[in-house]
Protein backbone atom coordinates (compact mmCIF):
# COMPACT_ATOMS: atom_id res chain seq x y z
CA UNK A 1 0.00 0.00 0.00
CA UNK A 2 1.69 3.09 -0.94
CA UNK A 3 2.95 5.54 1.71
CA UNK A 4 3.83 8.21 0.08
CA UNK A 5 6.23 8.87 3.14
CA UNK A 6 9.97 8.09 1.14
CA UNK A 7 12.22 10.99 0.61
CA UNK A 8 14.07 10.15 -2.98
CA UNK A 9 12.65 6.90 -2.22
CA UNK A 10 14.29 5.97 0.59
CA UNK A 11 12.38 4.51 3.54
CA UNK A 12 11.13 6.30 6.50
CA UNK A 13 10.61 5.68 10.26
CA UNK A 14 7.25 5.66 8.84
CA UNK A 15 7.87 1.89 6.86
CA UNK A 16 9.50 0.48 9.95
CA UNK A 17 6.07 0.80 12.01
CA UNK A 18 3.63 0.79 9.60
CA UNK A 19 5.17 -2.63 8.57
CA UNK A 20 6.71 -3.63 11.69
CA UNK A 21 3.06 -3.21 13.27
CA UNK A 22 1.94 -5.50 10.67
CA UNK A 23 4.55 -8.17 11.54
CA UNK A 24 3.68 -7.56 15.74
CA UNK A 25 0.05 -8.14 14.38
CA UNK A 26 0.47 -11.91 13.23
CA UNK A 27 0.56 -11.39 9.37
CA UNK A 28 2.25 -13.99 7.60
CA UNK A 29 3.75 -12.56 3.97
CA UNK A 30 3.95 -8.60 4.31
CA UNK A 31 4.50 -6.99 0.98
CA UNK A 32 6.03 -3.58 0.72
CA UNK A 33 4.18 -1.04 -1.33
CA UNK A 34 5.08 -0.84 -4.63
CA UNK A 35 8.96 0.28 -5.03
CA UNK A 36 10.18 1.88 -8.05
CA UNK A 37 13.44 0.49 -10.22
CA UNK A 38 14.14 3.97 -11.12
CA UNK A 39 13.16 7.92 -9.90
CA UNK A 40 11.08 8.30 -13.01
CA UNK A 41 9.42 4.80 -12.36
CA UNK A 42 7.95 6.01 -9.01
CA UNK A 43 4.39 7.41 -8.97
CA UNK A 44 4.87 10.31 -7.17
CA UNK A 45 7.84 12.16 -5.53
CA UNK A 46 6.86 10.64 -2.49
CA UNK A 47 6.59 6.62 -3.86
CA UNK A 48 9.59 3.99 -2.55
CA UNK A 49 12.34 3.26 -4.60
CA UNK A 50 15.55 0.52 -5.09
CA UNK A 51 17.68 2.15 -7.83
CA UNK A 52 20.38 2.35 -5.24
CA UNK A 53 22.35 1.14 -2.22
CA UNK A 54 21.17 3.23 0.09
CA UNK A 55 17.41 2.39 -0.60
CA UNK A 56 18.67 -1.32 0.00
CA UNK A 57 20.48 0.08 3.37
CA UNK A 58 17.23 2.00 4.07
CA UNK A 59 15.33 -1.43 3.86
CA UNK A 60 17.24 -4.14 5.63
CA UNK A 61 15.92 -2.85 9.47
CA UNK A 62 12.48 -3.48 8.09
CA UNK A 63 13.36 -6.63 6.68
CA UNK A 64 15.13 -7.69 9.90
CA UNK A 65 12.65 -6.77 12.22
CA UNK A 66 9.76 -8.47 9.93
CA UNK A 67 11.98 -11.56 10.26
CA UNK A 68 12.57 -11.45 13.08
CA UNK A 69 8.63 -11.10 14.50
CA UNK A 70 8.38 -14.30 12.23
CA UNK A 71 6.57 -13.00 8.86
CA UNK A 72 7.64 -13.61 5.19
CA UNK A 73 8.72 -10.57 3.62
CA UNK A 74 7.92 -9.07 0.19
CA UNK A 75 8.74 -6.30 -2.29
CA UNK A 76 7.04 -5.02 -5.37
CA UNK A 77 8.96 -3.71 -7.63
CA UNK A 78 7.15 -1.28 -10.28
CA UNK A 79 7.83 1.25 -13.18
CA UNK A 80 4.89 3.83 -13.19
CA UNK A 81 4.83 4.59 -17.01
CA UNK A 82 2.62 7.21 -17.83
CA UNK A 83 1.19 7.32 -14.53
CA UNK A 84 3.93 8.89 -12.57
CA UNK A 85 4.89 12.39 -11.93
CA UNK A 86 1.96 12.88 -9.25
CA UNK A 87 1.46 14.60 -6.68
CA UNK A 88 1.10 12.51 -3.79
CA UNK A 89 -2.43 11.34 -2.54
CA UNK A 90 -1.94 13.30 0.46
CA UNK A 91 -1.50 15.95 -1.54
CA UNK A 92 -4.29 15.45 -3.57
CA UNK A 93 -2.78 12.81 -6.50
CA UNK A 94 -3.31 15.53 -9.12
CA UNK A 95 -0.79 15.46 -11.27
CA UNK A 96 2.37 17.47 -11.83
CA UNK A 97 2.19 20.66 -13.78
CA UNK A 98 4.44 19.84 -17.00
CA UNK A 99 7.23 22.72 -15.61
CA UNK A 100 7.01 21.56 -12.05
CA UNK A 101 10.33 20.92 -10.89
CA UNK A 102 9.45 18.00 -8.72
CA UNK A 103 8.09 16.87 -11.60
CA UNK A 104 9.70 14.54 -14.50
CA UNK A 105 8.52 13.06 -18.12
CA UNK A 106 6.68 10.09 -18.35
CA UNK A 107 6.85 6.92 -20.59
CA UNK A 108 4.44 4.53 -22.18
CA UNK A 109 4.03 2.23 -24.81
CA UNK A 110 2.67 5.31 -27.20
CA UNK A 111 2.54 9.28 -26.43
CA UNK A 112 -0.98 8.86 -25.24
CA UNK A 113 -1.94 10.84 -21.82
CA UNK A 114 -3.83 8.73 -19.34
CA UNK A 115 -6.55 10.83 -19.51
CA UNK A 116 -6.67 13.02 -22.47
CA UNK A 117 -9.82 14.92 -21.82
CA UNK A 118 -10.31 14.34 -18.22
CA UNK A 119 -10.11 17.56 -16.26
CA UNK A 120 -6.67 16.25 -14.31
CA UNK A 121 -3.10 17.51 -16.05
CA UNK A 122 -2.04 13.90 -16.69
CA UNK A 123 1.41 13.95 -18.75
CA UNK A 124 1.71 13.34 -22.31
CA UNK A 125 4.44 10.28 -22.11
CA UNK A 126 7.28 9.52 -24.36
CA UNK A 127 6.76 6.23 -26.51
CA UNK A 128 9.68 4.15 -25.24
CA UNK A 129 12.13 3.02 -27.92
CA UNK A 130 13.25 -0.70 -27.74
CA UNK A 131 16.70 0.57 -26.20
CA UNK A 132 15.32 2.21 -23.36
CA UNK A 133 12.50 -0.76 -23.03
CA UNK A 134 16.15 -2.56 -22.33
CA UNK A 135 17.51 -0.29 -20.07
CA UNK A 136 14.00 -0.60 -17.75
CA UNK A 137 14.42 -4.24 -17.68
CA UNK A 138 18.18 -3.82 -16.48
CA UNK A 139 16.15 -1.49 -13.78
CA UNK A 140 14.00 -4.15 -12.67
CA UNK A 141 16.96 -6.96 -13.01
CA UNK A 142 19.29 -4.10 -10.70
CA UNK A 143 16.05 -3.60 -8.14
CA UNK A 144 15.85 -7.37 -8.04
CA UNK A 145 19.49 -7.51 -6.66
CA UNK A 146 19.20 -5.44 -4.44
CA UNK A 147 16.29 -6.96 -2.80
CA UNK A 148 17.99 -10.37 -3.01
CA UNK A 149 20.78 -8.77 -0.80
CA UNK A 150 18.70 -6.93 1.31
CA UNK A 151 16.51 -10.04 2.34
CA UNK A 152 13.43 -10.60 0.79
CA UNK A 153 11.77 -13.96 0.29
CA UNK A 154 9.18 -12.61 -2.18
CA UNK A 155 9.60 -10.59 -5.07
CA UNK A 156 6.95 -9.28 -6.92
CA UNK A 157 6.93 -8.14 -10.26
CA UNK A 158 4.14 -5.21 -10.70
CA UNK A 159 1.71 -5.57 -13.89
CA UNK A 160 -1.60 -4.08 -12.69
CA UNK A 161 -3.33 -0.91 -12.43
CA UNK A 162 -2.25 0.88 -15.31
CA UNK A 163 1.38 1.19 -14.50
CA UNK A 164 3.98 0.77 -17.48
CA UNK A 165 3.83 -3.43 -17.97
CA UNK A 166 0.53 -3.50 -17.33
CA UNK A 167 -0.16 -0.36 -20.31
CA UNK A 168 1.95 -2.68 -22.13
CA UNK A 169 0.54 -5.37 -21.60
CA UNK A 170 -3.05 -3.76 -22.24
CA UNK A 171 -4.57 -3.38 -25.79
CA UNK A 172 -6.48 -0.41 -24.24
CA UNK A 173 -3.19 1.04 -24.10
CA UNK A 174 -0.54 -0.27 -26.04
CA UNK A 175 -1.46 -0.11 -29.98
CA UNK A 176 2.22 -0.15 -31.10
CA UNK A 177 3.14 -1.88 -34.66
CA UNK A 178 6.86 -3.21 -33.32
CA UNK A 179 7.22 -6.35 -31.92
CA UNK A 180 6.02 -5.03 -28.48
CA UNK A 181 2.67 -4.76 -29.48
CA UNK A 182 -0.44 -5.87 -32.27
CA UNK A 183 -0.94 -9.00 -30.25
CA UNK A 184 -1.21 -10.71 -26.80
CA UNK A 185 2.38 -12.23 -27.39
CA UNK A 186 3.74 -9.11 -28.63
CA UNK A 187 1.81 -6.62 -26.00
CA UNK A 188 3.24 -9.39 -23.00
CA UNK A 189 6.48 -9.32 -24.56
CA UNK A 190 7.91 -6.47 -22.74
CA UNK A 191 6.25 -8.16 -19.43
CA UNK A 192 7.95 -11.97 -20.15
CA UNK A 193 11.48 -10.73 -21.68
CA UNK A 194 11.64 -8.81 -17.82
CA UNK A 195 10.23 -11.65 -15.82
CA UNK A 196 12.86 -14.04 -17.64
CA UNK A 197 16.05 -11.29 -16.39
CA UNK A 198 14.53 -10.94 -12.94
CA UNK A 199 14.06 -14.73 -12.78
CA UNK A 200 18.12 -14.81 -13.29
CA UNK A 201 19.04 -13.23 -10.67
CA UNK A 202 16.30 -14.06 -8.54
CA UNK A 203 17.42 -16.56 -5.95
CA UNK A 204 15.59 -19.81 -7.26
CA UNK A 205 14.46 -21.06 -3.51
CA UNK A 206 12.74 -17.57 -2.64
CA UNK A 207 9.14 -16.58 -4.47
CA UNK A 208 8.66 -14.53 -7.73
CA UNK A 209 5.52 -13.13 -8.35
CA UNK A 210 3.76 -11.09 -10.76
CA UNK A 211 0.60 -9.06 -9.71
CA UNK A 212 -1.56 -8.63 -12.72
CA UNK A 213 -5.15 -6.54 -13.63
CA UNK A 214 -6.88 -10.06 -14.27
CA UNK A 215 -9.08 -8.22 -16.13
CA UNK A 216 -9.44 -4.71 -17.29
CA UNK A 217 -12.82 -4.18 -16.45
CA UNK A 218 -13.50 -2.50 -19.51
CA UNK A 219 -14.79 -3.39 -23.01
CA UNK A 220 -11.92 -4.24 -25.89
CA UNK A 221 -9.75 -5.34 -22.27
CA UNK A 222 -7.91 -7.98 -21.32
CA UNK A 223 -10.08 -10.43 -20.29
CA UNK A 224 -9.31 -13.44 -17.65
CA UNK A 225 -8.77 -15.74 -21.11
CA UNK A 226 -5.96 -13.36 -22.15
CA UNK A 227 -4.98 -13.26 -18.69
CA UNK A 228 -4.61 -17.34 -18.24
CA UNK A 229 -2.93 -17.05 -21.37
CA UNK A 230 -0.36 -14.69 -20.06
CA UNK A 231 -0.52 -16.74 -16.80
CA UNK A 232 0.82 -20.00 -18.69
CA UNK A 233 3.78 -17.91 -20.20
CA UNK A 234 4.82 -16.89 -16.80
CA UNK A 235 4.44 -19.63 -15.07
CA UNK A 236 7.13 -21.43 -18.34
CA UNK A 237 9.29 -18.52 -17.28
CA UNK A 238 9.48 -19.75 -13.60
CA UNK A 239 7.11 -17.52 -11.98
CA UNK A 240 5.34 -19.09 -8.94
CA UNK A 241 2.39 -17.28 -8.08
CA UNK A 242 -0.36 -14.88 -9.35
CA UNK A 243 -1.34 -12.16 -7.42
CA UNK A 244 -4.97 -11.25 -9.03
CA UNK A 245 -6.09 -7.69 -9.05
CA UNK A 246 -7.92 -5.78 -11.60
CA UNK A 247 -8.62 -2.63 -13.30
CA UNK A 248 -6.55 1.05 -13.51
CA UNK A 249 -5.36 0.69 -17.27
CA UNK A 250 -7.64 3.71 -18.48
CA UNK A 251 -9.86 6.18 -16.83
CA UNK A 252 -13.22 4.06 -17.31
CA UNK A 253 -11.68 1.38 -15.29
CA UNK A 254 -11.58 2.09 -11.70
CA UNK A 255 -7.93 1.60 -10.10
CA UNK A 256 -7.14 -0.81 -7.54
CA UNK A 257 -10.05 0.04 -5.83
CA UNK A 258 -13.57 -0.08 -7.68
CA UNK A 259 -16.77 -0.98 -7.64
CA UNK A 260 -15.59 -4.46 -9.06
CA UNK A 261 -12.92 -4.66 -6.68
CA UNK A 262 -15.14 -7.29 -4.73
CA UNK A 263 -15.09 -9.70 -7.47
CA UNK A 264 -11.29 -10.21 -7.85
CA UNK A 265 -11.26 -13.03 -5.21
CA UNK A 266 -13.53 -14.81 -7.64
CA UNK A 267 -11.46 -14.47 -10.28
CA UNK A 268 -8.21 -15.75 -8.96
CA UNK A 269 -10.28 -18.65 -8.06
CA UNK A 270 -10.79 -19.43 -12.03
CA UNK A 271 -7.40 -18.12 -12.83
CA UNK A 272 -5.84 -20.94 -10.43
CA UNK A 273 -8.28 -23.39 -12.35
CA UNK A 274 -7.77 -22.68 -15.76
CA UNK A 275 -3.90 -22.25 -14.71
CA UNK A 276 -2.99 -24.45 -12.63
CA UNK A 277 -0.77 -21.74 -10.79
CA UNK A 278 -1.10 -20.69 -7.25
CA UNK A 279 -2.39 -17.48 -6.79
CA UNK A 280 -3.05 -14.57 -4.14
CA UNK A 281 -6.27 -13.12 -3.94
CA UNK A 282 -7.20 -9.37 -3.19
CA UNK A 283 -10.17 -7.24 -2.74
CA UNK A 284 -12.72 -6.59 -0.06
CA UNK A 285 -11.28 -9.46 2.23
CA UNK A 286 -12.44 -8.08 5.59
CA UNK A 287 -13.48 -10.77 7.57
CA UNK A 288 -11.83 -14.28 8.61
CA UNK A 289 -14.50 -16.27 7.60
CA UNK A 290 -14.14 -15.11 4.14
CA UNK A 291 -10.19 -15.32 3.89
CA UNK A 292 -10.38 -19.04 5.50
CA UNK A 293 -12.93 -19.67 2.74
CA UNK A 294 -10.98 -18.97 -0.28
CA UNK A 295 -7.91 -20.69 0.88
CA UNK A 296 -10.15 -23.63 1.97
CA UNK A 297 -11.93 -23.96 -1.22
CA UNK A 298 -8.75 -23.93 -2.96
CA UNK A 299 -9.96 -20.28 -4.85
CA UNK A 300 -6.51 -18.65 -3.16
CA UNK A 301 -3.34 -20.12 -1.95
CA UNK A 302 -2.88 -16.75 -0.45
CA UNK A 303 -5.23 -13.97 0.52
CA UNK A 304 -4.33 -10.34 0.53
CA UNK A 305 -5.58 -7.47 2.66
CA UNK A 306 -5.13 -4.02 1.92
CA UNK A 307 -7.23 -0.99 3.39
CA UNK A 308 -9.08 -3.43 6.23
CA UNK A 309 -5.30 -4.37 7.27
CA UNK A 310 -4.75 -0.33 7.24
CA UNK A 311 -7.98 -0.46 9.49
CA UNK A 312 -6.56 -2.73 11.65
CA UNK A 313 -2.37 -4.05 11.88
CA UNK A 314 -3.97 -6.48 14.25
CA UNK A 315 -6.32 -8.26 11.86
CA UNK A 316 -4.40 -11.17 11.31
CA UNK A 317 -4.17 -12.23 15.19
CA UNK A 318 -8.20 -11.31 15.52
CA UNK A 319 -8.75 -13.76 12.40
CA UNK A 320 -6.42 -16.59 14.47
CA UNK A 321 -8.75 -15.97 17.36
CA UNK A 322 -12.26 -15.73 15.45
CA UNK A 323 -11.15 -19.41 13.46
CA UNK A 324 -10.07 -20.60 16.84
CA UNK A 325 -6.08 -21.19 15.75
CA UNK A 326 -3.87 -20.93 18.93
CA UNK A 327 -2.00 -17.34 18.87
CA UNK A 328 0.36 -18.10 21.54
CA UNK A 329 3.15 -18.62 18.99
CA UNK A 330 2.25 -16.32 16.50
CA UNK A 331 2.44 -13.46 19.49
CA UNK A 332 5.45 -11.32 19.59
CA UNK A 333 6.74 -12.86 22.99
CA UNK A 334 6.39 -9.25 24.47
CA UNK A 335 2.46 -9.22 23.89
CA UNK A 336 2.09 -13.45 24.21
CA UNK A 337 3.27 -13.89 27.87
CA UNK A 338 0.56 -11.37 29.24
CA UNK A 339 -1.96 -12.05 26.42
CA UNK A 340 -1.72 -15.76 25.38
C1 LIG B 1 -3.80 3.65 -0.36
C2 LIG B 1 -3.62 2.50 -1.29
C3 LIG B 1 -2.36 2.17 -1.72
C4 LIG B 1 -2.17 1.11 -2.61
N1 LIG B 1 -0.92 0.79 -3.03
C5 LIG B 1 -0.72 -0.26 -3.85
C6 LIG B 1 0.58 -0.63 -4.25
O1 LIG B 1 1.57 -0.06 -3.83
N2 LIG B 1 0.69 -1.68 -5.11
C7 LIG B 1 -0.40 -2.37 -5.58
O2 LIG B 1 -0.25 -3.30 -6.35
N3 LIG B 1 -1.64 -2.06 -5.18
C8 LIG B 1 -1.82 -1.03 -4.32
N4 LIG B 1 -3.07 -0.73 -3.89
C9 LIG B 1 -4.15 -1.68 -4.18
C10 LIG B 1 -4.23 -2.68 -3.02
O3 LIG B 1 -3.05 -3.45 -2.95
C11 LIG B 1 -5.41 -3.64 -3.15
O4 LIG B 1 -5.27 -4.40 -4.31
C12 LIG B 1 -6.73 -2.90 -3.14
O5 LIG B 1 -6.76 -1.93 -2.11
C13 LIG B 1 -7.90 -3.87 -2.96
O6 LIG B 1 -7.72 -4.62 -1.78
P1 LIG B 1 -8.50 -4.24 -0.42
O7 LIG B 1 -9.96 -4.28 -0.76
O8 LIG B 1 -8.08 -5.30 0.55
O9 LIG B 1 -8.06 -2.88 0.00
C14 LIG B 1 -3.29 0.35 -3.05
C15 LIG B 1 -4.57 0.70 -2.61
C16 LIG B 1 -4.75 1.76 -1.75
C17 LIG B 1 -6.14 2.09 -1.29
Amino acid sequence: MCQYSSVDGVASDWHMVHLGSRAVGGVGLIMAECTAVSREGRISQGCAGLWDQKHADGLKPIVDFLHNYGAVAGIQISHSGRKGSAATALNGGSHLDADDPDGWDTVGPTSEAFDPDGTRLWKTPHALSITEIETIQEQFVNSAKLAANVGYDLLEVHCAHGYLLHSFLTPLVNKRDDSYGGNLKNQARFLLETVEKVRNVWPENRVLSVRLSVHDFVEGGLTLEDTAQVGLWLKERGVDILDCSGGGAVPAARGAIGNRTAEQPDMAGELKASTGMPVMAVGDITDAQKAEELVATSKADIVLLGREMMRDPHWALKAAKTLGVDTRHILAEQYGFFVG
